[in-house]
């Protein structure tokens, strides 16, 4: 397959480029604002470029791995989170099609209000954030698309962690506070499922590479809340877990509501034989990278 991976330097498209490369797909990766060797720069908002990518690399599968992640950051901008969440990656989706390209996006548990999480595919979304509406409403965007004759790829995760070149995603954040014998703050009634990246990557290509289409949750196993699994990592690395201090969401003033009964249900990935391994092996995976040889 020729791939084009848009958000090559980040979490998820930084493991679905190193596993397509190594599995002998002819894989473009690009980043926005942090350079990596290897990718070309393209940024969402210049709508000129994206077609002009899809049309040069002549792709088999569009990947959108890009998008505007910080929930909070949404709540405040929500002319900013439509453009960049919903309507380029519609734009991207159609060029795609025009191409004759499959299409995969990035989706979320956030497209649901958290009152009867975990969720599978066909439950019903109530998004209670500007950042769950654009994704929700990309998706439908999505299957309108695909309603025409599209391959479309709508592929829901949470909570992902694990090895990442930019070190950002929460277990990294926890790691360097437990770490630095600092007080963790975190909230303990937001349960979700944590997805091991690598594996959703994994996960991701395997169904472009089956010529799969549809709605798929790629999560883990374990519905946790937030400070369950900063005391699972403590635990893991051997620091100490009562440095975690969990609070109920309401005290904490995070600007976006959040989806407190949140998280994703694996059936038809597990069915499909695309398991996503469990928080703590995933932890343990994440430790025997940073620390080789412990
Ligand atoms: N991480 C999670 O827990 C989670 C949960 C649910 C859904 N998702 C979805 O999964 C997708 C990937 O998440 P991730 O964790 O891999 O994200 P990430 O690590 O934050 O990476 C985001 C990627 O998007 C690129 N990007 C950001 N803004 C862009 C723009 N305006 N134009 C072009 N590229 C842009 C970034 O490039 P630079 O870094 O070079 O700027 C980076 O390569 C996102 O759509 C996200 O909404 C993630």
């Amino acid at each position: 397959m020729r791939l084009l991976i848009v958000g090559a330097s980040g979490q998820l498209g930084g493991h679905l480029l190193a596993l397509a490369r190594a599995a002998g797909h002819a894989a473009v990766g690009t980043y926005a604002t942090v350079p990596q060797p290897g990718l070309a720069r393209l940024a969402l908002e210049e709508g000129a470029a994206l077609e002009a990518a899809v049309v040069d690399t002549r792709p088999d599968a569009v990947v959108l791995c890009a998008g505007w992640t910080w929930v909070d950051a949404n709540e405040d901008d929500p002319a900013r989170s439509y453009r960049v969440n919903r309507d380029q990656p519609l734009a991207l989706a159609r060029a795609a099609a025009a191409a004759g390209a499959a299409f995969a996006f990035f989706s979320t548990d956030y497209v649901f209000d958290g009152a009867a999480g975990p969720y599978d595919e066909d439950a019903a979304p109530r998004p209670i954030s500007v950042y769950g509406r654009a994704k929700l409403e990309a998706e439908e965007g999505l299957r309108a698309l695909a309603s025409g004759g599209a391959r479309v790829l709508v592929l829901r995760t949470t909570t992902v962690f694990g090895p990442e070149a930019q070190g950002k995603n929460f277990a990294y954040q926890a790691l360097r506070r437990l770490t630095a014998g600092e007080r963790l703050v975190v909230p303990d009634d937001q349960l979700s499922t944590p997805s091991y990246g690598p594996d959703v990557a994994a996960a991701t290509l395997a169904l472009l590479e089956r010529r799969e289409a549809g709605t798929w949750n790629l999560a883990g196993p374990d519905l946790l809340d937030r400070a369950a699994f900063a005391r699972l990592l403590a635990e893991v690395w051997g620091l100490d877990p009562a440095l975690v201090e969990g609070r109920a969401t309401a005290a904490l003033g995070q600007k976006a509501a959040r989806p407190l009964r949140g998280g994703l249900r694996t059936d038809k990935l597990r069915a499909a034989g695309l398991p996503v391994r469990g928080a703590r092996a995933g932890l343990e995976a994440l430790r025997a990278h940073l620390t080789p040889g412990t």
